[in-house]
């Protein structure tokens, strides 16, 4: 079975529980999950009972589809992503945004948790990805193009939605929110970077790096889902601050970032 048939198959059994057409898709990364407790007339699906569907097991991730209402809003929120240090495809790593495509969602909001490379950045910053660098080696759209879903070589200049980086910007500063942009740049972990592979990034033109959401991107631009991504960053990374990086500390700073992050997302929405 290809990847569409899967991805039909997966879709299919979630739309005999949840509509979600023309809602909104929300990845929630590490220490964001709890936004979709906040989801009103919530449909809750096990990612284990979506056939195809592999498991997230990753520390800080559940691991469930919520479908329903946020702010009057209609979306569809993955808590729990599929990561490819897990030892995932890519394909299986971006199948999830396929999967929401085929429900019919109408933009996607990417978000994770990512170590600032830029150095005006600080624990806690958030930043709105404005373009994306993908350094995982891999990419999700290698081998047969599935023509259901979009192009052979698809636009990258696009890529991230011009009109709702506008939105964001407004958002944050309704919120009061000093919302930074910049470039997210992707390895493939799980270790965190070396102090050398961060003065690279820096050397390149990252602002950010991280281990996730740029397959989803990729996913997205192909099958024309207008996104957009923000990133917390929870740690400086590697050799900035001189400090080791621990996992604990990057979901304590998320989860201290989190009041004023589900904000700006709820606001945000209602603009979408
Ligand atoms: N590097 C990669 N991924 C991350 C980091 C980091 O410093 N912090 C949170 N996710």
């Amino acid at each position: 079975m290809n990847i569409y048939q899967k991805c039909v198959e997966s879709a299919e059994y979630i739309k005999q529980f949840a509509d979600a057409n023309e809602a909104i898709g929300i990845i929630l990364g590490s220490g964001l999950g709890n936004l979709a407790e906040e989801v009103e007339e919530a449909v809750i699906i096990s990612y284990k009972d979506i056939p195809h569907f592999p498991m997230t097991n990753v520390l800080g991730h559940a691991g469930r589809l919520v479908i329903g209402k946020l702010n009057g809003v209609k979306v569809v929120c993955m808590q729990g992503r599929f990561h490819f240090y897990e030892g995932y495809d890519m394909k299986i790593v971006s199948m999830p945004v396929r999967v929401m495509k085929l429900l019919g969602i109408r933009s996607l909001i990417v978000t994770n948790a990512a170590g600032g490379v830029n150095r005006s950045f600080s624990e806690g910053t958030l930043m709105l990805i404005d373009d994306f660098i993908n350094f995982m080696g891999e990419n999700p759209l290698t081998g047969d193009n599935v023509e259901e879903f979009g192009p052979r070589f698809p636009d990258m200049t696009l890529a991230l939605d011009k009109e709702y980086k506008k939105l964001a910007f407004e958002a944050a500063k309704e919120l009061k929110i000093d919302l930074r942009k910049g470039v997210y740049m992707s390895f493939r972990g799980p270790n965190y970077e070396t102090p050398a592979e961060i003065r690279f990034a820096e050397a390149i033109g990252a602002d950010a790096v991280g281990m996730s959401t740029v397959p989803e991107i990729l996913v997205a631009r192909h099958a024309n889902i207008p996104t957009i991504g923000i990133s917390c960053i929870t740690n400086m990374g590697a050799g900035i601050t001189g400090e080791a990086l621990s996992h604990l500390e990057v979901e304590a700073v998320a989860r201290r970032v989190n009041d004023e992050f589900k904000a700006l997302l709820k606001l945000l929405i209602t603009k979408m």
